[in-house]
């Protein structure tokens, strides 16, 4: 009787600390637990400054400052997206005499890849590269080495467009709503995200840990698949992006540096125009857009095609 007792509260026990361990790693994974014990203050800041430019675009920004760059996040095997957007949106163009240019955002791999992304820099001359290792983790930093090429090397700018190699960028409406807008300074604009909150689930792409980041809700901030603000707003969130916590997710890290700096984000138009997901294409419809997002190299090339041969055409009425 006794030992059969003893046996009950064994499996009883068992249960009890699986289902515990269970429950911790749902909300932390393994290795942040390892991480949660042996962390040290501070570990996790963003330096100002850290790591060399390997790359840089040919351009003379003072002597010729474009009305807009686009810089485009972009990782070395995305090869057939960069040469597409070379071709169609990206290409070096003017609307309504404003200049628009457009520049990839690289990291480094330690690989052969390498050489072949130098190779293609000297080619076209629109690669940002520094040497931090690229990976989805490390998006943070290609955002931010966009922003601090800005505000080195082209402040004479008057907007920049922070996007993806998988997104279409109507840079026609874009131009002409930015003009119509007339806002100059301080003006930073997107696909709006007012009310988000971390994501706790570990299986998610998006999942953020209570360590990295303990608060209960995001700041607001723009898509990262699409968002354009005035220049000036690159050296401020230059500025103050060592006094931010650092998050992976490089749309909230700049909607954390635009809280410090108490900047409002603005809708650009009264009507959506930066769309965050994928649309069907007519080019009636993507006339009146800025950009949608899960657009193939391919489809790209079509859609755009599509698009300027319906530039001067009549749309119906919405
Ligand atoms: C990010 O880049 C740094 C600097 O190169 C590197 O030490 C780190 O391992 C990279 N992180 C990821 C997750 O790739
Ligand atoms: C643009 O804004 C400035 C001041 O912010 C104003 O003086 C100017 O008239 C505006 N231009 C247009 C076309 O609305
Ligand atoms: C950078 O921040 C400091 C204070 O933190 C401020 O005094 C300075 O004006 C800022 N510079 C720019 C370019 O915003």
């Amino acid at each position: 009787m006794v030992y059969q007792k003893i046996k009950i509260i064994r499996v009883f026990i068992i249960i009890l600390v699986v289902s515990c361990l269970c429950l911790i790693t749902y909300n932390m994974s393994l290795t942040e637990i390892c991480t949660f014990w042996t962390r040290k203050e501070g570990t996790v800041v963003f330096k100002k400054n850290s790591g060399n430019f390997l790359q840089l675009p040919d351009m003379d920004c003072k002597k010729n400052p474009p009305f807009l760059v686009v810089m485009v996040t972009s990782s070395h095997n995305q090869i057939k997206a960069r040469m597409a957007i070379r071709e169609t949106w990206g290409k070096e163009r003017s609307v309504k005499g404003k200049r628009i240019v457009t520049y990839f955002l690289l990291g480094i791999t330690n690989s052969k890849d390498d050489d072949v992304v130098t190779q293609e820099s000297q080619k076209y001359r629109d690669i940002i590269q520094k040497d931090f290792l690229d990976g989805y983790f490390n998006l943070t930093l290609k955002t931010m080495m966009g922003i601090e090429w800005v505000h080195h090397f082209c402040p004479q700018s008057d907007f920049v467009m922070k996007t993806d190699s998988d997104v279409f960028v109507n840079v026609y409406y874009l131009t002409e709503l930015l003009i119509r807008k007339n806002r100059t300074t301080r003006f930073f604009t997107g696909f709006l995200k007012m009310n988000e909150f971390p994501i706790r689930n570990i299986f998610s792409k998006w999942y953020v840990s209570k360590y990295e980041y303990p608060w209960k809700k995001y700041p607001p901030f723009c898509s990262g698949t699409g968002y354009v603000f005035s220049s000036d707003i690159a050296s401020e969130v230059y500025n103050v992006s060592e006094e931010v916590p650092f998050i992976k997710l490089e749309d909230v890290f700049v909607g954390l540096c635009l809280a410090e700096l108490k900047i409002e984000l603005q809708e650009l138009h009264s009507e959506q125009t930066f769309f965050p997901n994928r649309l069907k294409f007519s080019s009636c419809r993507f006339k009146k857009i800025v950009t949608c997002h899960f657009v193939k190299p391919v489809e790209l090339l079509t859609y755009w095609k599509a698009l300027e041969r319906s530039l001067d055409e009549k749309c119906p009425a919405v």
